[in-house]
């Protein structure tokens, strides 16, 4: 299978809403040094891994030779090696050993294939396009007297009624009853706008 027949077999997402934006696709506390760990980002499969230095790395779960899943190897001397032919991949995605020509320096395409990834909130962020923005920040997350809950992950079927669901508090008293909403006496919610701010749509502080 050549190079071109690979990459041309790449699925996933071609929305560039959600491809050039930061996605969670694991704990950081899942991603042991020494492990991979096989995750999917919107159809596309990925291996994540921690160099020696601790940075996360994440790439398509794909050796450029032959197409074998990467995260069906194993990491030796901080170099990710397929499990086909034993190609083995620096920190960087760049193959540093063929073992079949181990006196050849490995052609400069003999790559895997990178995308940003960045450790924030206890979380692995991914994106598999081209990020316009940061992270979203998070101020409350240092601040102690605010308690975290992690939820999901969730299949969606429509992403805009995930949005359309953060912007209406009037469904808390009976979707999450006795969480931030009373069953039985359901706060009035008065006329509100939202807004598109820097870091996206927000409703505007109740009137
Ligand atoms: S498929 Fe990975 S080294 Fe051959």
């Amino acid at each position: 299978m050549s190079v071109k027949t690979i990459l041309s077999e790449l699925e996933g997402c071609t929305d560039s809403a959600l491809l050039n934006d930061w996605h969670v696709v694991a704990y950081s506390t899942d991603l042991e040094q020494g492990k991979l760990l096989p995750v999917t980002l919107m159809e596309r499969d990925l291996v994540l891994w921690r160099s020696a230095s601790g940075d996360v790395h994440a790439w398509d779960d794909l050796c450029i030779h032959r197409g074998a899943r990467l995260s069906k190897g194993c990491i030796e001397r901080d170099t990710v090696v397929c499990p086909y032919h034993g190609w083995r991949y620096n920190d960087q995605g760049s193959c540093v050993l063929i073992p079949a020509a181990p006196n050849e320096p490995p052609m400069k395409k003999a790559r895997a294939i990178t995308h940003p990834v960045k450790e924030r909130y206890g979380f692995i962020w991914v994106s598999t396009g081209t990020p316009e923005k940061d992270i979203p920040i998070f101020p409350e997350w240092d601040d102690a007297s605010y308690q975290k809950v992690h939820c999901g992950p969730y299949t969606f079927r429509s992403g805009y009624r995930a949005v359309e669901n953060f912007m209406d508090p009037s469904h808390f008293p009976f979707v999450h009853a006795g969480v931030n909403g009373i069953y039985d006496n359901p706060d009035p919610i008065a006329p509100y706008d939202v807004e598109l701010t820097e870091e996206g749509w927000s409703p505007a502080r109740y009137a």
